[in-house]
């Protein structure tokens, strides 16, 4: 296929067919977890709308799905700490089973301030799923309950991850070269 994008990446992290394997089972261990109930798939938008599609359609469960917007970047590569809502829950989460579908899990500000807020939503519990962990970044006590890949700290994009909301629609996740961000 052919790519305005392809010259911006130095090197594919992860192809297509890995992810999508590591989903599959992603989608099989959050089967043998939520069997017989139903989990409500609350997707961190907006780069999770990919992993979400896949991940959702990778566990044949009866379930609910559901999103919130938030930012905290605002086109930066070092998060803010602050958390922006820019699309809230539209239905409520009280006495759910939550499963959170994050594409990655970087300085763990995003998910900190989430976890908090489900729970004074009166979610039941909650179940982290996030695509990509970047733990070398952490400076929240966060962990995520299924994580895909471990990535390294470089700049990484496709499959929902963006820069300056370009490379979203990359169907792998590559490393950006170091140029395009430093201009
Ligand atoms: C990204 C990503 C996570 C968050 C992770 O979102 O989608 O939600 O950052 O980083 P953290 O662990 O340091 O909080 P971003 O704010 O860039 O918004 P986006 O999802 O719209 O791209």
């Amino acid at each position: 296929m052919r790519s305005e994008m392809e010259k911006d990446i130095l090197k594919v992290l992860i192809t297509e067919e890995e992810l999508q394997e590591r989903i599959g089972q992603l989608g099989e261990a959050l089967y043998e977890k939520f069997q017989g109930k139903r989990p409500l798939f609350l997707g961190v938008l907006k780069g999770s709308f990919v992993f979400m599609a896949d991940l959702v359609r990778a566990c044949q469960l009866k379930s609910d799905v559901e999103f919130i917007a938030v930012s905290s970047y605002e086109n930066a590569t070092v998060s803010s700490g602050r958390v922006k809502i820019n699309h809230d829950l539209q239905q409520d989460i009280t006495g759910r089973d939550l499963v959170i579908v994050e594409d990655i899990l970087d300085s763990g500000n995003t998910l900190a301030f989430l976890k908090d807020y489900f729970l004074t939503k009166g979610a039941a519990s909650i179940t982290i799923v996030t695509l990509l962990d970047k733990p070398s970044r952490r400076t929240k006590a966060i962990t995520a309950d299924l994580s895909g890949f471990e990535v390294p700290d470089e700049f990484v994009v496709g499959y929902g991850l963006d820069y300056c909301q370009e490379y979203r629609n990359v169907p792998y996740i590559g490393v950006l070269k170091p140029e395009v961000y430093t201009g």
